[in-house]
């Protein structure tokens, strides 16, 4: 199986796609292709004539350098992994050069607050990056749609406010997360886990499911300690933050309301390996 390796060439084969008027779906990327990237793959394959997977490791979405240095890379083995779903996807992956032009830095976006929490406040300048690239890539394919996993939910939604503020003619969809059997959550950097600490990261999930029943009974401050708690005597793991969040705003909750949805978000280090994961309350 080949790749589109410039825009050039990408934008003339769509041109031709949609002289036939095929409705085209994009499937970003950063490679080490998993079940939980096939998923959004299947989904745009039921959903539209022609697919493309893009493939890039967007440097500027990066705020740790070795994390970027030590990310999965192995575009024979994607292509392999894709090569069931000939003719219909098409994969692009371009250089950093050729994304990045001129410099390869983030733009400045107004992300409406929706990048102060979490990942944002982790992990700065991170969402910049995503929606440089995002931005990107949806007005180099103006795609019909394009596919997320739940798994990034926050990046989720700045996706979706940045679609709104930007004026895109395209539809945002999303899947499921798809586990491992233990419940871990499926990410290219469960390839950097030891065999040990991979399995015994279903206690990411396992904490998620247990808030979840406390939820119900329980005051989020409770449910907040308890989760501390549990990593507390977890010496494999270190927890880098426990939310339970407004599941629109994104905004952490103290006293529920009902009418409103939740959401418990969880980022946890497994050794040098940063794992995040998410799950709906009610
Ligand atoms: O979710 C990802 O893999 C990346 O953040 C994305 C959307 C491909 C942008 O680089």
């Amino acid at each position: 199986m080949t790749a589109i390796y410039t825009r050039a060439e990408l934008r003339n084969f769509l041109e031709a796609e949609k002289a036939q008027s095929r409705q085209i779906g994009l499937v970003p990327t950063m490679g080490a292709l998993h079940q939980g990237h096939l998923s959004l793959v299947e989904k745009a394959i039921q959903e539209n004539d022609r697919v493309i997977v893009s493939i890039f490791v967007n440097p500027t979405q990066f705020n740790n350098q070795d994390d970027l240095d030590t990310y999965p890379q192995n575009l024979e083995a994607d292509l392999d992994l894709l090569k069931p779903f000939l003719p219909k996807v098409v994969v692009f992956a371009p250089s950093i050069e050729e994304m990045y032009t001129d410099r390869v830095k983030a733009e400045n976006y107004d992300l409406g607050g929706l990048d102060h929490v979490m990942e944002g406040a982790h992990r700065k300048g991170h969402f910049e990056g995503v929606a440089t690239i995002v931005e990107t890539l949806l007005r180099t394919t103006s795609p019909d749609r394009a596919y997320f996993g739940e798994k990034d939910y926050q990046q989720l939604l700045i996706i979706k406010k940045l679609i709104r503020d930007k004026g895109l003619d395209v539809t945002i969809c999303h899947c499921p997360i798809v586990r491992e059997p233990n419940g871990l959550a499926m990410s290219s950097r469960n390839s950097r886990l030891p065999k040990r600490l991979r399995e015994r990261a279903g206690i990411i999930f396992n904490t998620l499911q247990s808030a979840k029943k406390q939820f119900g009974t329980k005051s989020v401050t409770n449910i907040e300690e308890w989760v501390e708690e549990v990593f507390r005597n977890e010496p494999d793991f270190e927890l880098e933050y426990f939310s339970i969040s407004d599941a629109n705003t994104l905004i952490p909750v103290d006293q529920k309301h009902i009418n409103k949805e939740y959401r418990a978000f969880i980022a946890v280090y497994a050794g040098d390996t940063r794992l995040i994961d998410n799950l709906a309350l009610n």
